[in-house]
């Protein structure tokens, strides 16, 4: 029988000059990037010349970028970081109902862990998309992070991150984007 692998935003196999590029690193090229030999500093100028090359796509500055072992671990990251120093100080979290569980699953223990954490989960259309009205009411002065994926993983809607984030910003409330999907 043959099969049709349509799945490609779950996992894709590499491109053939993406294994030719990386070959090296897996034998050659070895060295742990932490170490100050010459091995660990091979592997340093290889892991920086990727730093620049991703912090180019994405039009950010290379100081920027931190590599994590995939977007679970950056969600986890990004939310647990911004809000572990809030302490006991009861916060909100807005979010959506169609983010990536890695984001949900996250936002649902903090919210079950400690009562002191609101959730709001927006309603999004039959499109997936969130209104921009109701994200600005949404954010109340003890709002501490929103939570919005820029691709959906499932359908594929784009959220209008342009026109979300300045209502944000004049708050200065963290907004954290999951942007797994968008960026390829
Ligand atoms: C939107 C989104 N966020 C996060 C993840 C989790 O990424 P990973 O599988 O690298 O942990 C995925 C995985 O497909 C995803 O689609």
């Amino acid at each position: 029988m043959q099969h049709i692998y349509l799945d490609h935003n779950a996992t894709t196999p590499i491109r053939p000059e993406v294994v030719e590029a990386m070959l090296p690193y897996f034998t050659g090229t070895f060295g742990n990037p932490s170490s100050v030999h010459w091995a660990g500093r091979q592997a340093k100028q290889a892991l920086e010349t990727a730093r620049d090359q991703v912090a180019a796509l994405i039009g950010a500055k290379s100081s920027e970028i931190l590599f994590t072992s995939g977007g679970t671990e950056s969600n986890n990251l990004a939310v647990y970081g911004v809000l572990k120093p809030r302490g006991a100080t009861p916060f909100r979290i807005v979010t959506t109902p169609i983010e990536h569980s890695s984001v949900l699953e996250t936002v649902k223990a903090l919210g079950t862990d400690t009562a002191s954490v609101e959730v709001v989960t927006l309603a999004v259309n039959s499109q997936g998309r969130v209104s921009p009205g109701a994200l600005e009411a949404a954010l109340t002065p003890d709002t501490a992070l929103v939570s919005i994926g820029l691709a959906n993983h499932e359908i594929g809607t784009l959220q209008p991150i342009r026109e979300l984030s300045p209502t944000i910003r004049e708050r200065a409330i963290p907004f954290h984007v999951d942007a797994v999907q968008a960026v390829g």
